[in-house]
Protein backbone atom coordinates (compact mmCIF):
# COMPACT_ATOMS: atom_id res chain seq x y z
CA UNK A 1 0.00 0.00 0.00
CA UNK A 2 1.73 3.64 -0.70
CA UNK A 3 1.68 6.65 1.40
CA UNK A 4 -1.97 8.12 0.93
CA UNK A 5 -3.49 11.49 1.25
CA UNK A 6 -6.08 12.67 3.89
CA UNK A 7 -8.48 13.32 1.11
CA UNK A 8 -8.74 9.43 0.14
CA UNK A 9 -9.43 8.61 4.08
CA UNK A 10 -11.60 11.38 4.52
CA UNK A 11 -13.66 10.01 2.08
CA UNK A 12 -14.38 7.02 3.66
CA UNK A 13 -14.67 8.36 7.24
CA UNK A 14 -17.16 10.97 6.73
CA UNK A 15 -20.67 9.52 7.56
CA UNK A 16 -18.96 6.32 8.68
CA UNK A 17 -18.92 6.55 11.67
CA UNK A 18 -15.79 7.25 12.59
CA UNK A 19 -12.41 8.95 12.23
CA UNK A 20 -9.02 8.41 11.39
CA UNK A 21 -6.00 8.52 14.46
CA UNK A 22 -3.78 11.24 13.88
CA UNK A 23 -0.84 10.65 16.41
CA UNK A 24 2.24 12.12 16.67
CA UNK A 25 5.74 10.67 15.45
CA UNK A 26 9.31 11.72 17.24
CA UNK A 27 11.18 8.66 16.82
CA UNK A 28 11.63 5.40 15.34
CA UNK A 29 9.91 3.48 19.14
CA UNK A 30 7.46 5.84 18.59
CA UNK A 31 6.55 5.24 14.77
CA UNK A 32 6.93 1.36 15.20
CA UNK A 33 4.07 0.90 18.35
CA UNK A 34 2.01 3.17 16.38
CA UNK A 35 2.39 1.10 12.93
CA UNK A 36 2.36 -2.22 14.85
CA UNK A 37 -1.05 -1.33 16.89
CA UNK A 38 -2.96 0.19 13.45
CA UNK A 39 -1.81 -3.43 11.37
CA UNK A 40 -3.16 -5.36 14.28
CA UNK A 41 -6.72 -3.59 14.19
CA UNK A 42 -6.50 -2.85 10.73
CA UNK A 43 -7.01 0.49 10.95
CA UNK A 44 -6.15 3.33 8.47
CA UNK A 45 -3.21 5.90 10.00
CA UNK A 46 -2.16 9.28 9.81
CA UNK A 47 1.11 9.72 11.28
CA UNK A 48 1.76 13.60 12.33
CA UNK A 49 4.93 15.20 12.42
CA UNK A 50 5.23 18.92 14.37
CA UNK A 51 7.64 21.53 13.06
CA UNK A 52 9.72 20.42 16.33
CA UNK A 53 9.72 16.99 15.56
CA UNK A 54 11.23 17.82 12.72
CA UNK A 55 13.95 19.40 14.05
CA UNK A 56 14.84 16.84 17.03
CA UNK A 57 14.94 14.06 14.59
CA UNK A 58 15.18 15.26 10.91
CA UNK A 59 13.22 14.78 8.46
CA UNK A 60 15.35 12.64 6.12
CA UNK A 61 15.36 9.81 9.09
CA UNK A 62 11.49 10.30 9.66
CA UNK A 63 10.97 9.69 6.07
CA UNK A 64 13.11 6.83 6.08
CA UNK A 65 11.15 5.23 8.87
CA UNK A 66 7.87 6.16 7.90
CA UNK A 67 9.30 4.81 4.03
CA UNK A 68 10.15 1.51 6.22
CA UNK A 69 6.53 1.00 8.34
CA UNK A 70 4.79 1.55 4.78
CA UNK A 71 6.67 -1.22 3.33
CA UNK A 72 6.14 -3.60 6.30
CA UNK A 73 2.93 -2.66 7.36
CA UNK A 74 1.50 -2.52 3.72
CA UNK A 75 -1.51 -0.20 5.63
CA UNK A 76 -2.64 2.93 4.13
CA UNK A 77 -0.76 5.81 5.67
CA UNK A 78 -0.78 9.91 5.54
CA UNK A 79 2.54 11.64 6.17
CA UNK A 80 1.24 14.68 7.50
CA UNK A 81 2.63 17.77 8.84
CA UNK A 82 1.33 19.01 12.15
CA UNK A 83 0.75 22.84 13.23
CA UNK A 84 2.46 24.35 10.07
CA UNK A 85 3.71 27.81 11.12
CA UNK A 86 4.27 29.22 7.70
CA UNK A 87 4.29 28.89 3.98
CA UNK A 88 8.04 28.02 3.69
CA UNK A 89 7.45 25.32 6.08
CA UNK A 90 4.24 23.65 4.73
CA UNK A 91 6.37 24.03 0.96
CA UNK A 92 9.71 22.31 2.16
CA UNK A 93 7.46 19.09 3.79
CA UNK A 94 5.20 18.93 0.25
CA UNK A 95 8.50 18.89 -1.75
CA UNK A 96 9.63 16.46 0.65
CA UNK A 97 7.34 13.80 0.62
CA UNK A 98 4.34 14.69 3.00
CA UNK A 99 1.26 13.63 2.09
CA UNK A 100 -0.91 15.98 3.68
CA UNK A 101 -0.12 19.62 5.45
CA UNK A 102 -1.61 21.69 8.12
CA UNK A 103 -1.44 25.56 7.77
CA UNK A 104 -1.88 26.43 11.32
CA UNK A 105 -2.73 30.59 11.08
CA UNK A 106 -5.70 30.09 13.90
CA UNK A 107 -3.98 32.87 15.62
CA UNK A 108 -4.23 35.58 12.75
CA UNK A 109 -6.87 37.83 11.87
CA UNK A 110 -9.64 36.11 9.76
CA UNK A 111 -9.08 37.35 6.72
CA UNK A 112 -4.60 36.97 7.37
CA UNK A 113 -5.67 33.37 8.09
CA UNK A 114 -7.96 32.94 4.73
CA UNK A 115 -4.61 35.07 2.85
CA UNK A 116 -2.20 32.66 4.65
CA UNK A 117 -4.13 29.05 3.99
CA UNK A 118 -4.95 29.93 0.62
CA UNK A 119 -1.29 30.69 -0.30
CA UNK A 120 -0.74 26.81 1.03
CA UNK A 121 -3.47 25.64 -0.76
CA UNK A 122 -2.03 27.22 -4.35
CA UNK A 123 1.02 25.24 -3.77
CA UNK A 124 -0.34 22.34 -2.11
CA UNK A 125 -3.16 21.09 -5.17
CA UNK A 126 -1.42 20.83 -7.86
CA UNK A 127 0.88 18.37 -6.37
CA UNK A 128 -1.61 16.89 -5.31
CA UNK A 129 -1.38 17.51 -1.37
CA UNK A 130 -4.59 18.27 0.75
CA UNK A 131 -4.40 21.03 3.29
CA UNK A 132 -6.01 21.57 6.96
CA UNK A 133 -6.82 24.52 8.36
CA UNK A 134 -7.60 26.02 11.80
CA UNK A 135 -10.32 28.11 12.67
CA UNK A 136 -10.82 29.42 16.37
CA UNK A 137 -8.61 28.76 19.41
CA UNK A 138 -8.20 25.38 21.54
CA UNK A 139 -8.92 26.37 25.11
CA UNK A 140 -11.41 24.48 27.72
CA UNK A 141 -14.88 25.74 28.38
CA UNK A 142 -14.16 27.39 31.94
CA UNK A 143 -17.07 28.11 34.28
CA UNK A 144 -16.62 31.76 34.60
CA UNK A 145 -16.55 31.95 30.66
CA UNK A 146 -19.99 33.75 29.63
CA UNK A 147 -21.89 32.72 26.35
CA UNK A 148 -20.46 35.87 24.29
CA UNK A 149 -16.83 34.92 25.27
CA UNK A 150 -16.70 31.61 24.61
CA UNK A 151 -18.33 33.17 20.57
CA UNK A 152 -15.04 35.01 20.38
CA UNK A 153 -12.80 31.97 21.30
CA UNK A 154 -14.64 28.96 19.58
CA UNK A 155 -15.11 28.32 15.95
CA UNK A 156 -18.17 30.53 14.73
CA UNK A 157 -19.99 28.03 12.28
CA UNK A 158 -20.50 31.08 9.63
CA UNK A 159 -17.53 31.83 9.67
CA UNK A 160 -16.18 28.31 8.99
CA UNK A 161 -18.78 28.73 5.64
CA UNK A 162 -17.25 31.53 4.72
CA UNK A 163 -13.65 30.31 5.92
CA UNK A 164 -13.78 27.20 3.46
CA UNK A 165 -15.03 28.62 0.58
CA UNK A 166 -12.42 31.51 0.27
CA UNK A 167 -9.54 30.09 1.44
CA UNK A 168 -9.65 25.92 -0.80
CA UNK A 169 -8.86 24.10 2.80
CA UNK A 170 -9.68 20.43 2.67
CA UNK A 171 -10.43 20.13 6.56
CA UNK A 172 -10.80 22.34 9.30
CA UNK A 173 -9.83 21.84 12.80
CA UNK A 174 -12.37 23.45 15.01
CA UNK A 175 -12.52 24.74 18.62
CA UNK A 176 -15.19 23.40 21.12
CA UNK A 177 -13.49 22.44 24.34
CA UNK A 178 -10.81 20.72 23.67
CA UNK A 179 -7.42 21.94 24.05
CA UNK A 180 -3.85 20.50 23.84
CA UNK A 181 -1.86 18.87 26.44
CA UNK A 182 -2.09 17.17 30.03
CA UNK A 183 -4.15 20.38 31.70
CA UNK A 184 -7.29 20.99 29.40
CA UNK A 185 -10.09 21.45 32.25
CA UNK A 186 -9.67 23.11 35.35
CA UNK A 187 -13.28 22.10 36.53
CA UNK A 188 -15.42 19.74 34.69
CA UNK A 189 -14.38 18.39 30.86
CA UNK A 190 -17.06 19.90 29.18
CA UNK A 191 -17.09 19.80 24.84
CA UNK A 192 -19.73 22.01 22.85
CA UNK A 193 -21.42 19.28 20.70
CA UNK A 194 -24.02 21.99 19.89
CA UNK A 195 -21.55 23.92 17.84
CA UNK A 196 -20.04 20.97 16.53
CA UNK A 197 -23.40 20.23 15.62
CA UNK A 198 -23.92 23.68 13.61
CA UNK A 199 -20.78 23.57 12.19
CA UNK A 200 -21.82 19.93 10.41
CA UNK A 201 -24.95 21.77 9.31
CA UNK A 202 -23.16 24.24 7.70
CA UNK A 203 -20.32 22.27 5.69
CA UNK A 204 -22.17 18.94 5.10
CA UNK A 205 -19.55 16.41 3.64
CA UNK A 206 -16.84 18.72 4.69
CA UNK A 207 -14.11 16.52 6.79
CA UNK A 208 -13.62 18.27 10.59
CA UNK A 209 -10.29 17.88 13.00
CA UNK A 210 -10.28 18.04 16.70
CA UNK A 211 -7.09 18.61 17.78
CA UNK A 212 -6.43 18.32 21.69
CA UNK A 213 -8.32 15.02 21.60
CA UNK A 214 -6.24 13.02 24.45
CA UNK A 215 -8.33 12.19 27.42
CA UNK A 216 -5.32 12.17 30.21
CA UNK A 217 -5.93 9.13 31.86
CA UNK A 218 -5.72 8.63 34.92
CA UNK A 219 -3.90 5.54 35.52
CA UNK A 220 -1.12 6.48 33.19
CA UNK A 221 -0.48 9.74 35.35
CA UNK A 222 -0.76 8.06 38.98
CA UNK A 223 1.69 5.30 37.14
CA UNK A 224 4.53 8.03 36.35
CA UNK A 225 3.82 9.17 39.64
CA UNK A 226 4.01 6.21 40.95
CA UNK A 227 7.55 5.91 39.98
CA UNK A 228 9.15 8.98 40.94
CA UNK A 229 7.19 11.77 38.78
CA UNK A 230 5.83 14.58 39.91
CA UNK A 231 3.19 15.77 37.56
CA UNK A 232 -0.05 17.63 39.14
CA UNK A 233 -3.43 16.30 38.90
CA UNK A 234 -4.18 16.53 35.20
CA UNK A 235 -7.25 16.38 32.94
CA UNK A 236 -8.70 15.85 29.24
CA UNK A 237 -11.51 14.85 27.28
CA UNK A 238 -13.32 11.94 28.26
CA UNK A 239 -13.16 9.16 25.65
CA UNK A 240 -16.98 8.74 25.53
CA UNK A 241 -17.29 12.21 24.51
CA UNK A 242 -14.48 11.66 21.75
CA UNK A 243 -16.61 8.70 20.46
CA UNK A 244 -19.69 10.97 19.94
CA UNK A 245 -17.48 13.32 18.64
CA UNK A 246 -16.34 10.72 15.50
CA UNK A 247 -20.54 10.07 14.37
CA UNK A 248 -20.64 12.47 11.69
CA UNK A 249 -18.08 15.41 10.82
CA UNK A 250 -15.22 14.65 12.90
CA UNK A 251 -13.03 12.71 10.90
CA UNK A 252 -9.45 13.45 12.35
CA UNK A 253 -8.68 13.48 15.49
CA UNK A 254 -5.37 14.36 17.23
CA UNK A 255 -3.57 12.22 19.65
CA UNK A 256 0.32 13.56 21.52
CA UNK A 257 -0.03 13.72 24.68
CA UNK A 258 -1.56 10.44 25.97
CA UNK A 259 0.98 8.30 23.85
CA UNK A 260 3.45 10.67 25.91
CA UNK A 261 2.37 10.06 29.11
CA UNK A 262 1.98 5.99 28.24
CA UNK A 263 5.83 5.75 27.34
CA UNK A 264 7.09 8.00 30.26
CA UNK A 265 5.33 5.81 32.88
CA UNK A 266 6.99 2.93 31.38
CA UNK A 267 10.33 4.02 30.97
CA UNK A 268 10.13 5.62 34.84
CA UNK A 269 8.61 1.94 35.89
CA UNK A 270 11.75 -0.21 34.03
CA UNK A 271 14.23 2.34 35.33
CA UNK A 272 12.69 2.64 39.25
CA UNK A 273 12.03 -1.76 38.93
CA UNK A 274 15.58 -2.09 37.02
CA UNK A 275 18.37 0.46 38.37
CA UNK A 276 21.22 -1.46 37.43
CA UNK A 277 20.28 -1.56 33.91
CA UNK A 278 21.46 0.91 31.00
CA UNK A 279 20.51 -1.39 28.01
CA UNK A 280 18.02 1.74 26.26
CA UNK A 281 16.46 -1.30 24.68
CA UNK A 282 15.12 -2.32 27.97
CA UNK A 283 13.31 0.50 28.57
CA UNK A 284 12.28 2.10 25.08
CA UNK A 285 11.25 -1.58 24.01
CA UNK A 286 8.73 -1.33 27.12
CA UNK A 287 7.65 2.10 25.81
CA UNK A 288 7.53 1.03 22.90
CA UNK A 289 5.20 -1.91 23.57
CA UNK A 290 2.85 0.86 25.96
CA UNK A 291 2.74 3.17 22.94
CA UNK A 292 1.18 0.09 20.83
CA UNK A 293 -1.62 -0.96 23.43
CA UNK A 294 -2.71 2.81 24.09
CA UNK A 295 -2.99 2.81 19.88
CA UNK A 296 -4.75 0.27 19.60
CA UNK A 297 -6.96 1.35 22.27
CA UNK A 298 -7.54 5.07 21.05
CA UNK A 299 -8.16 2.91 17.56
CA UNK A 300 -11.23 1.26 19.43
CA UNK A 301 -12.67 4.63 20.64
CA UNK A 302 -12.48 6.07 17.45
CA UNK A 303 -13.85 3.26 16.10
CA UNK A 304 -11.74 3.22 13.06
CA UNK A 305 -10.94 -0.91 13.61
CA UNK A 306 -10.97 -2.72 10.78
CA UNK A 307 -11.44 0.05 7.90
CA UNK A 308 -7.93 0.17 6.92
O1 LIG B 1 -0.02 19.93 19.25
C1 LIG B 1 1.17 19.72 19.30
C2 LIG B 1 1.71 18.34 19.40
O2 LIG B 1 1.43 17.77 20.65
C3 LIG B 1 3.17 18.34 19.06
O3 LIG B 1 3.89 18.92 20.08
O4 LIG B 1 5.27 20.76 19.10
O5 LIG B 1 5.96 19.55 21.20
O6 LIG B 1 6.09 18.40 18.97
P1 LIG B 1 5.41 19.44 19.80
P1 LIG C 1 -3.13 16.37 22.79
O1 LIG C 1 -2.13 17.24 23.47
O2 LIG C 1 -4.46 16.45 23.47
O3 LIG C 1 -2.66 14.98 22.64
O4 LIG C 1 -3.36 16.98 21.32
C1 LIG C 1 -2.42 16.72 20.30
C2 LIG C 1 -2.64 17.57 19.11
O5 LIG C 1 -3.64 18.23 18.93
C3 LIG C 1 -1.55 17.59 18.09
O6 LIG C 1 -1.81 18.49 17.06
ZN1 LIG D 1 -2.86 20.21 17.68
Amino acid sequence: MPKVSTKELFGKAYGGGYAIGAFNVNNMEIIQGIVEAAEEENAPLILQISKGARSYAKHEYLMKLIEAALELSGLPIVVHLDHGDSFELCKSVIDGGFSSVMIDGSHLPFDENIALVKKVVDYAHPRGVPVEAELGKLAGIEEHVNVSELDAIFTNPDEAQEFIERSGCDSLAVAIGTSHGAYKFKTEPKLDFERLHEIEEKLPGFPLVLHGASSVLKEFVDMCNQYGGKLPGAMGVPEAMISEAVKTGVCKVNIDTDLRLAMTAEIRKAFVENPENFDPRKYLGPARTAIKEMVKHKLHVLNCVGKA
